[in-house]
């Protein structure tokens, strides 16, 4: 349990205890097991089904699919949408994206369509493909940036032209059992709906046209889902503590040589390069140096100075990861004082307010284009830094209690590992009385140290 320990003499700490109690709440609660993420309540991949013209034998239709979610991007190699057709129908020909098999076309004496499985999967297609396969949106391998990041990469388009379906608006039924693999589990899809029908605005803005029909679809995505293990970590550190509190060991895994033998490698290993290529390289599997905690991404959040109004943070992110360059990675963090960040050095920055603007504590971070937006594989060149420089609030400002250090941390929409509550660096002598006459000197003297161990760190 958490150092509580307050003597509830007065209403002054009667409250400071309340705050530290719910504080703790917050502290252990679970990571996060339904389909909903309290950061980003309505983060969603919404999935527009356009039917933009009918066909003797069916329709075709614009299919996009947008990024809602604030924080979270389909990354390479890109989403798998999936569905079943509610009668026989067919695909006769896609444009910007494919099917991934065609399935027993047989019954098709001459030109077979494209696909003629009851449960197609379709892939977009590779940056690169010739222009008369594209279409707006199209043919960026299936990855897909968040709005907050890359407003004009959040979506995905591609056409489709369905036969053997009902023609008219009264006789077309929506595709059942949507699946979005991006690119492993994670998602649920709901049902179909009919919405309004989509308006297109020509380039000029002078002409509207509508969508014939237009259907929507729902997906939502669980980290519990997704089952996978923790991907990242949070270390944490203060000038006024020289203790460095490490990842809790095995955050993401165990390092075991015995059961699992090249889990992990070292950075001076001879058999690096093998163990690159090797039998993972494929499938993505991360291949991570040794370490206690084995994540492929660490963030380090220093308290690194104390001024008389502003206080200051260093954070940064660590690959560990020999197999992937992150491209456009994110970061979010909760903490009380992000509604008084005043400035940011080296990484974008976006409040996110998740509780409709109420409480301004959650902030997302990323790279800056060209600079850091690609946070390069583990080696030492495998880092981004930053530093926060933030207002302190007088009536909430403290060091005491671990108060300086973030309450949730993110790395690209998986939540990171903390340490225990217990295992925050402490004020020294920390005591549960606030303003002890000989706190402020030590504050002071502790300053300077950082001052020059900031050198160092
Ligand atoms: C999906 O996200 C959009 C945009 O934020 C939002 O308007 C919509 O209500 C969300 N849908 C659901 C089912 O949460
Ligand atoms: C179908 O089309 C008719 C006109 O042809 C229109 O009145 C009706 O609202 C449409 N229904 C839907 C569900 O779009
Ligand atoms: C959709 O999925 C449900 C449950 O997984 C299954 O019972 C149903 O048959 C599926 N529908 C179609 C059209 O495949
Ligand atoms: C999807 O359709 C539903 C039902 O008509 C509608 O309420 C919702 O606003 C639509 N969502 C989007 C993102 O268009
Ligand atoms: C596993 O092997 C690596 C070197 O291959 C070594 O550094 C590490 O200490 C070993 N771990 C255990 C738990 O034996
Ligand atoms: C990461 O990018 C560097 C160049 O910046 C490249 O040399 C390296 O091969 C890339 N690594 C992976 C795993 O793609
Ligand atoms: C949240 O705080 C930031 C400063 O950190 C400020 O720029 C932003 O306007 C605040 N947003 C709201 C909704 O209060
Ligand atoms: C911190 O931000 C909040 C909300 O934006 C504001 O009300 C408060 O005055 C700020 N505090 C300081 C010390 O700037
Ligand atoms: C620093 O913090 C640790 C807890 O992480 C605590 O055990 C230690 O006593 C603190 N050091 C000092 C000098 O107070």
């Amino acid at each position: 349990m958490a150092p509580v320990g307050g003597v509830a003499g007065s209403s002054r700490s009667a409250a400071c205890c309340a705050v530290l109690l719910a504080a703790v709440l917050f502290f252990s609660a679970p990571a996060t097991t339904e389909a909903y993420d309290s950061l980003d309540p309505n983060g969603n991949i919404t999935i527009k089904w356009d039917i933009i013209s009918w066909t003797p034998d069916g329709y075709v239709a614009t299919v996009t699919m947008f990024n809602y979610q604030q924080f979270r991007h389909i990354p390479a190699p890109g989403w798998q949408l999936g569905w079943s057709w509610a009668k026989k129908e067919v695909i006769w020909s896609m444009v910007g994206a494919q099917a991934t098999e065609q399935g027993d076309c047989s019954k098709f004496k001459s030109a077979p369509p494209h696909c003629c499985k009851r449960d197609p999967t379709i892939v977009d297609l590779l940056p690169g493909t010739p222009f008369n396969q594209q279409i707006a949106n199209c043919c960026k391998a299936g990855v897909i940036k968040t709005f907050n990041q890359d407003p004009g990469n959040a979506a995905s388009s591609f056409q489709i032209s369905v036969g053997l379906a009902g023609t008219t608006n009264k006789t077309v039924k929506m595709p059942k059992n949507f699946t979005l693999r991006a690119p492993g589990p994670g998602y649920t899809c709901g049902r179909a709906l009919v919405g309004r029908p989509t308006k297109y605005y020509s380039s000029d803005g002078r002409r509207v046209t509508q969508a014939l029909m237009s259907w929507n679809v729902t997906c939502t995505y669980s980290q519990f889902l997704a089952q996978k293990t923790p991907t990242c970590c949070v270390s944490l550190s203060s000038f006024y503590n020289d203790t460095i509190v490490n990842c809790p060991t095995c955050s993401c895994g165990c390092q075991n040589n015995i059961t699992r033998p090249g889990s992990c490698v070292n950075d001076n290993s001879p058999y690096l390069q093998s163990a690159i290529n090797g039998p993972g390289k494929l499938t993505g599997q991360p291949l991570v140096q040794c370490t206690s905690h084995m994540c492929p991404i660490r963030i380090h959040w220093h308290v690194k100075l104390n001024y008389k109004d502003y206080w200051r943070v260093k954070v940064t992110i660590t690959n560990f990861n020999y197999r992937m360059n992150y491209t456009d990675w994110n970061m979010v963090a909760q903490h009380p004082n992000f509604d008084n960040i005043t400035k940011l050095f080296s990484f974008n920055y976006k409040p996110l307010t998740p509780y409709g603007g109420r409480i301004n504590d959650t902030a997302m971070f990323w790279g800056m284009k060209f600079y850091n937006d690609l946070l390069n594989q583990a080696g030492p060149l495998g880092n981004a830094q930053s530093e926060l420089l933030m207002r302190k609030d007088s009536e909430t400002f403290t060091f005491q209690k671990g108060w300086a250090f973030p309450r949730r941390v993110y790395f690209n929409g998986d939540n990171c590992v903390m340490p225990s509550p217990d295992d925050y660096p402490w004020l020294p002598s920390a005591s549960p009385l606030t303003k002890q006459p000989w706190t402020l000197p030590l504050l002071v003297f502790w300053t300077a140290m950082a001052t020059l161990l900031a050198y160092y760190v």
